[in-house]
This record gives C-alpha cells, sequence and structure tokens, in this order.
C-alpha cells in the first residue's frame, strides 16, 4: 500500500504525519509493506526542510523530522500512491481539482480516513503559536496510531 499524506507547504502537517506513520509501522514491523511519502499543494518550500518549529516540537517528543525535504504534488502521484491523504478541506479540493485524467489514487481526509469524525480536519499552524503546533502534533499522532493499528490488524504476516 502507498499513502502520500497532503497539506499546503509540505514543511508542518503532512511531513509530520509522514515522520509518524513511519515511527508507528515501524514499532509493529510493517514498514517494509506501507510506503508513506508526503507533498504540498503549493511549492513556495520546495526543497527545504520541516518548518524548524515542526522540528522543534516532534524532537521533544522523540521523532527527528530533519531529513525530509519538501516537495510539491506532482501529476505521477496521483498514479504512483494508492491514497492521497489530505491535512483539511482545502487541500482535498485542490487535490480534486488536479486529478488527472485516468488518476488512480483515491482521495480523503486524513483525519476522516483514521476514523476521528466526518470532516475533520487538520489546522494549518503556520501562523500559530507553540500550542499550534502541539495541538497538530497531538492530533495526526492519534491518526497515524490508528491507522497503523487498522492496517496491523488486516495484515497477515508475511509467513502466515
Ligand atoms: P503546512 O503549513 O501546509 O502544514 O506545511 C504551511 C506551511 C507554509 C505555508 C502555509 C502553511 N505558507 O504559506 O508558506
Amino acid at each position: 500500500m502507498r499513502l502520500l499524506v497532503v497539506c499546503l507547504g509540505n514543511i508542518c502537517r503532512s511531513p509530520l504525519a509522514e515522520g509518524l506513520l513511519r515511527h508507528h509501522l515501524e514499532q509493529v514491523g510493517l514498514e517494509d509493506r506501507v510506503e508513506v511519502d508526503s507533498a504540498g499543494t503549493g511549492g513556495w518550500h520546495v526543497g527545504e526542510p520541516p518548518d524548524r518549529r515542526t522540528v522543534r516540537n516532534a524532537a521533544r517528543h522523540g521523532l527527528d523530522l530533519q531529513g525530509l525535504r519538501a516537495r510539491k504534488l506532482c501529476s505521477a502521484d496521483y498514479h504512483r500512491f494508492d491514497w492521497l491523504l489530505c491535512a483539511d478541506a482545502s487541500n482535498l479540493s485542490d487535490v480534486r481539482r488536479r486529478a488527472p485524467a485516468g488518476a488512480t489514487a483515491r482521495h480523503a481526509l486524513l483525519l476522516e480516513w483514521a476514523g476521528m469524525g466526518q470532516g475533520a480536519e487538520i489546522p494549518d499552524p503556520y501562523t500559530g503559536g507553540p500550542e499550534a503546533f502541539e495541538h497538530v502534533f497531538t492530533l495526526v499522532d492519534a491518526a497515524a496510531r490508528r491507522i497503523v493499528a487498522r492496517l496491523a490488524d488486516r495484515t497477515l504476516p508475511v509467513d502466515a
């Protein structure tokens, strides 16, 4: 399974979701069965590491995001990934609008896909204070745990 998390800048919410999903997948030994990546609908930060406030807050929780680099969503993503999981409704509407003909990836809100409520969004922390980044961490960590638990339930051991 291939999952792409999408937000606006690919420096706050989606790289955090990429890092947390990878971390929780590793905890249950599914890191080789599920591919995770992230991208932004906007290109302003392409090539940059995640926002320093996101990096600092994740590090407080023991998660290292420093190696990630921002990239922009591209048309190949609509074929390469099974799911494009969006941080908020505006990201989801951009993702839908840009879908190329013959796109195979499905689209959803990340929190909704994780079972955290219909229409649930990850608020953009970019103009907020430290508490906004911590709130995003709490939401995304809960979502990542729920998604990985569901995938682990459905995935038989390789030698079964
Ligand atoms: P993200 O946050 O979409 O969670 O990465 C943002 C990052 C940058 C900007 C907006 C939101 N920006 O306007 O540059």
